[in-house]
């Protein structure tokens, strides 16, 4: 599979920010005491370090990241799983997005996190490793997260449907969870952790019994960005602070879009997040 790009560039990441902040163009160029016109060109690509340490600071993010980020100088390496995890690529419209699998190698049974456009590929690995799909559990409630499940119920109409209770429910036989809840799958523990912003109920499922913490995050968190939101931001940023950069550091991180990277790199690499 050719490589996933970051799902935002430098100046969507700054963009991002600043309205998340509701901080314009021009209330940042006078607080960073640049130019309008140096912040335009940054914007436009042109990398100046000097008016990006000023954009930076005055957004909160962090410098030399985001100086790594114009310059297109970093990307997550992902780690390998021997068996027990696929993640899927779909096109929606004129972007893409994630879906993933997992599923327990003693018992057979296995769990999809979203849907994408198509669950095709997702149902080869179904059929072909002779899994049963247990649980759908949807990261938020987003058409490009869950255009195919319809599809995937069809094939499949054992399996549960669920997301927290702030999502509006996307069947009728779905089925609402709180935060906090444990599913167990063979021998895999799969933890709700609410991580809202992007959408009331986005949840986070953090899951152990894999060769690796893995962590299906939605749109909470991108590699070096994070989920947008006009109203609700801040709360994205503290949920992401309190409750995925406090998972343990080897967690491998599968957000909705872009690559898969993990905890330890976003520590040091995302410029929301990371503090040198
Ligand atoms: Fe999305």
């Amino acid at each position: 599979m050719p490589l996933i790009p970051l799902e935002d560039n430098f100046d969507d990441v700054i963009n991002k920010v600043q309205r998340g902040l509701q901080v314009s163009d021009e209330a940042l160029a006078n607080r960073a005491e640049i130019s309008l016109e140096d912040l335009h060109k940054v914007k436009n690509g042109e990398v100046i370090p000097p008016v990006i340490r000023r954009v930076a600071r005055h957004l909160g993010l962090n410098a030399p990241a985001l100086e790594s980020l114009a310059r297109h100088a970093w990307y997550p390496e992902v780690p390998v799983f021997p068996r027990g995890f696929a993640a899927f690529n779909t096109a929606f419209g004129d972007m893409r997005v994630n879906s993933y699998l997992i599923w327990d190698a003693k018992s057979r049974e296995a769990v999809a996190f979203d849907t994408g456009s198509s669950v095709d590929g997702m149902l080869d690995v179904i059929n072909s490793d002779r899994l049963r799909l247990k649980y759908v559990f949807i990261t938020h409630n987003h058409e490009d997260h869950i255009a195919a499940l319809p599809e995937l119920v069809s094939a499949h109409p054992e399996a549960e449907v669920w997301s927290h209770r702030e999502e509006p429910l996307t069947l009728e036989s779905a089925q609402h969870f709180d935060e906090g809840v444990h599913f167990h799958v063979g021998s895999m523990d799969i933890k709700t952790l609410v991580t809202s912003g992007h959408s009331a109920g986005q949840t986070t499922y953090f899951v152990k019994g894999l060769s690796w913490p893995l962590a299906v995050i939605g749109d909470s968190l991108f590699s070096c960005s994070v989920g947008g939101s006009p109203t609700h931001f801040r709360d994205q940023l503290a949920n992401n602070r309190r409750k995925i950069f406090t998972l343990p550091r080897d967690t491998v991180l599968a957000p909705g879009h872009g690559p898969i990277t993990s905890l330890a790199q976003e520590k040091k690499h995302n410029p929301v997040f990371c503090y040198g």
